[in-house]
């Protein structure tokens, strides 16, 4: 289970996210960037960040904990900025939280650089799991104590919106040409490259997804999927997760962000 915290204060926004993050105090004393279930995306950007945060942090990549933060009314009722009380209104209940790393800055690729097989591993993981937002322009990678953090993988899983064939999205190669790590990943040689790919997907089991898919609070999933009017329960959608997961091991070489040039 992932550890559940209750807000006790909206502090501020963080304006540079695109889905109104805010940093929340909790009842343990902890600061966390929250991601409320009210703001544009509703909970379909919560599940990818646990499912992918949490399969991340399996593979070996540093990602802030998350947490299943608590809001309630009173949350909101001491808030004097309209918007951000409306926000907190249509977001009562459980939302996700990840640990606010203080004096951390972003990653620019240019002052600092990981090891290449961290690069590589975060890079075959986002071509994975289908995660676009590594750019230049939006890294999405912390510096906190001379360390990379892996954080924001909202926007992963695109397949969640559509549930397009199954055969489709398995081989399906999403655009990493602007991935900030591409250049550090890139200084492995092709047996490197190849050894992370074997070891990575022979790490992804049954097993290790459904440790991962059952720390998604099945609220999450039903609220997504109540509005396209589909009624499985929170164990199927778990399982459709993790038979759209695993189809993309099977062959990697369409989507593996070294090989083949890019299309779209
Ligand atoms: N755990 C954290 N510790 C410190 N700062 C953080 C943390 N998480 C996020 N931030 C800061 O808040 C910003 C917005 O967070 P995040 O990228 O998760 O939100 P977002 O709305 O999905 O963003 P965008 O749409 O711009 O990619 C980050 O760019 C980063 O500067
Ligand atoms: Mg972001």
């Amino acid at each position: 289970m992932l550890r559940t915290v209750a807000a006790t204060a909206y502090l501020t926004p963080l304006r540079e996210g695109g889905s109104l993050p805010g940093l929340v105090e909790a009842d343990d004393d902890g600061m966390y960037v929250v991601k409320f279930r009210g703001a544009g995306q509703g909970t379909a950007s919560l599940v990818a960040e646990v499912i992918v945060g949490e399969l991340s942090r399996r593979l070996g990549v540093r990602v802030p904990e998350l947490v299943r933060i608590t809001i309630d009314g009173r949350t909101a009722r001491l808030e004097p900025d309209e918007e951000v009380q409306e926000l907190l209104n249509s977001s009562a209940g459980e939302n996700l939280g990840m640990d606010y790393l203080p004096g951390s800055f972003g990653y620019d690729g240019i002052h600092w650089q990981p090891p290449a097989p961290e690069a590589a591993t975060i890079r075959w993981i986002d071509a994975f799991a289908a995660n676009i937002d590594r750019t230049w322009r939006n890294p999405n990678l912390l510096i906190w104590h001379r360390d990379l953090w892996a954080i924001d993988h909202g926007a992963a899983l695109v397949f969640q919106h559509a549930w397009p064939p199954l055969e489709r999205w398995a081989t399906r190669r999403y655009d990493l040409s602007e991935h900030i790590l591409a250049p550090v990943a890139d200084t492995l040689g092709r047996a490197q490259l190849d050894a992370l790919d074997a070891a990575l997907a022979a790490r992804i089991t049954p097993e290790l997804l459904d440790e991962v898919l059952n720390l998604v609070p099945g609220d999450w999933l039903l609220t997504m999927n109540a509005a396209i009017g589909d009624d499985r329960d929170a164990a199927a959608w778990r399982a459709r997760y993790r038979e759209y997961l695993l189809a993309r091991l099977t062959d990697r070489a369409p989507w593996r962000p070294e090989l083949a040039p890019v299309s779209s």
